[in-house]
């Protein structure tokens, strides 16, 4: 039997609103607090500002079954609640450093209303030593009798899949100092049945940064791995394939392309490498890792210029703009930033991509926008694929090859088969394998074929 928490969740972005529907669907009693009174007013109508595939149930089940609300007013909710889960924003400050500003005000709302005991539990992306400092503070502004422990719980949801990575996690990851706050908080997580990884705080908080860290340097590395390919002729898939089954090295995040995007691996390797510049340490990898990542967006410009001769008065349309599929995320998304080059090296674009739209008119000045890809690949000079969307592999391909000024594929995310594509009538240039060009599939199987029968 799972005790009821009373739990206040603080800020209802993106980790704070997954984890509010989670807690609450888990038979907790979750109020999720924001100041945007606005974005309020909507959610409590379970209209929900981000896209999440299967959050908009979520949320709208718990708010019936009324183990689930939200408000604006976080004094109430914190003196009511008996766990207080920190979910702000920690967005990257010009120098690097990470912005606390709004860890800081619920920190001071915290002191200014808390009047009895509880545990808070920070799931914002906080530099190492946040949850050290947060409680000697909380114990300098409150009476001796209300403590306040803060356990470090780092999240690891990706997007898109957010609530089934809420409820399968591979680890839960719990960082207290004081072990009964510790067990109360891995008490909360035993129904999902994963291993609980108890350890102090500084361990915790960097565990977070350790993992993105790492997971974009695997992405790094199969993305320095293709260049190589493509000098010798050989195939990254099956470089990356064969290097995966490997179980020290795993399958995963080893598909080369354009490189991470998203709200956290840009932020969070950039903050891993500030968090060592701060303690004199030099990064290394993490440095190149970084740098990898941005080359890999010029060297995709710099492919769709080789393939097309000067980009001057050419038209393209950029198939998929948001950082990676379902999600309408465009935070630091490749697309944006290799647009741009496009746009300012004379092409003109128009893009497709089903999940962005009206919204991001601003981020995507002087593009086309459609939500429909046969209509943007209209006249165009080429197609480039910047995200993997699924809706793209069904294209009907002999309109594609109409609708296209001439039959060329860029895909800079390796979602066809070269060949395939080939005996399709396109010339198909990816990352890290062999351009085919138009029916030379055919011409190879052809020699092959003369070659086997002698
Ligand atoms: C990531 C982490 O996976 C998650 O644990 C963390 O808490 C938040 O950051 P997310 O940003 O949602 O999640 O996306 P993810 O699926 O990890 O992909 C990140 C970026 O890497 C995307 O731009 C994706 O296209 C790129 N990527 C991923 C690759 O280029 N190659 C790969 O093999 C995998």
């Amino acid at each position: 039997m799972v005790k009821v928490q009373r739990i206040a969740v603080i800020g209802t972005g993106y980790v704070g609103l997954v984890s509010g529907a989670c807690l609450a669907e888990m038979g907790h009693q979750v109020v999720c607090v924001d100041r945007d009174e606005r974005r309020i007013a909507r959610l409590l109508q379970a209209d929900i500002p981000i896209y999440e595939p299967g959050l908009r149930d979520l949320v709208a089940s718990n708010l019936h079954g009324h183990r689930l609300t939200f408000t604006s007013q976080i004094g109430d909710a914190i003196r009511l609640s008996d766990i207080i889960v920190i979910a702000v924003g920690t967005p990257t400050l010009e120098n690097g450093d990470v912005d606390m500003t709004q860890v800081n005000s619920v920190v001071a709302s915290i002191a200014a209303y808390a009047i009895s005991s509880k545990t808070v539990v920070m799931k914002s992306t906080v530099p190492v030593g946040t949850g050290r400092w947060l409680e000697e503070q909380l114990g300098l502004l409150l009476p001796s009798d209300i403590k306040i422990p803060v356990v470090s719980n780092p999240e690891f949801l990706r997007e898109g899949s957010a609530i089934h990575d809420t409820f399968h996690p591979d680890r839960v990851v719990i960082g207290a100092e004081y072990a009964q706050a510790g067990a109360e908080i891995a008490e909360l997580h035993a129904p999902l049945g994963a291993e609980i990884l108890l350890t102090d705080r500084e361990s915790a908080e960097l565990i977070k940064y350790a993992s993105n860290a790492f997971l974009a340097a695997k992405i790094s590395f199969i993305n320095e791995m293709a260049h190589v390919c493509e000098k010798v002729g050989a195939n990254v898939g099956l470089v990356a394939k064969g290097m995966g089954l490997d179980r020290r090295i795993g399958p995963h995040f080893l598909n080369a392309g354009i490189g991470y995007g998203g709200s956290c691996f840009p932020k969070d390797t950039k903050a891993q490498l500030k968090i060592a510049q701060n303690v004199d340490y030099d990064f290394k990898i993490l440095r190149a890792v970084i740098e990898v990542n941005h080359r890999q967006r010029e060297r995709f410009v710099s492919k769709i210029e080789r393939t097309l001769g000067s980009l001057d008065g050419k038209h393209l349309a950029v198939m998929g703009l948001a950082f990676k599929p379902n999600t309408d995320d465009l935070r630091d998304a490749p697309a944006l930033e290799i647009i741009a080059s496009l746009q300012n090296l004379g092409a003109s674009v128009s893009g497709y991509d089903p999940a962005v739209s009206a919204h991001a008119v601003q981020m995507l000045l002087g593009v086309n926008l459609f939500t429909d890809p046969y209509s943007a690949l209209r006249d165009a000079d080429a197609m480039v694929i910047a995200t993997e969307w699924d809706s793209l592999r069904e294209l009907n391909w002999a309109l594609v090859r109409s609708l296209l000024k001439q039959p060329i594929i860029i895909d800079g995310r390796n979602m066809f088969e070269p060949e395939e594509m080939g005996r399709l009538g396109f010339t198909y240039v990816s990352i890290g394998r062999k351009t085919c060009a138009r029916d030379m599939a055919a011409t190879s199987s052809y020699m092959t074929k003369k070659l086997f029968q002698g």
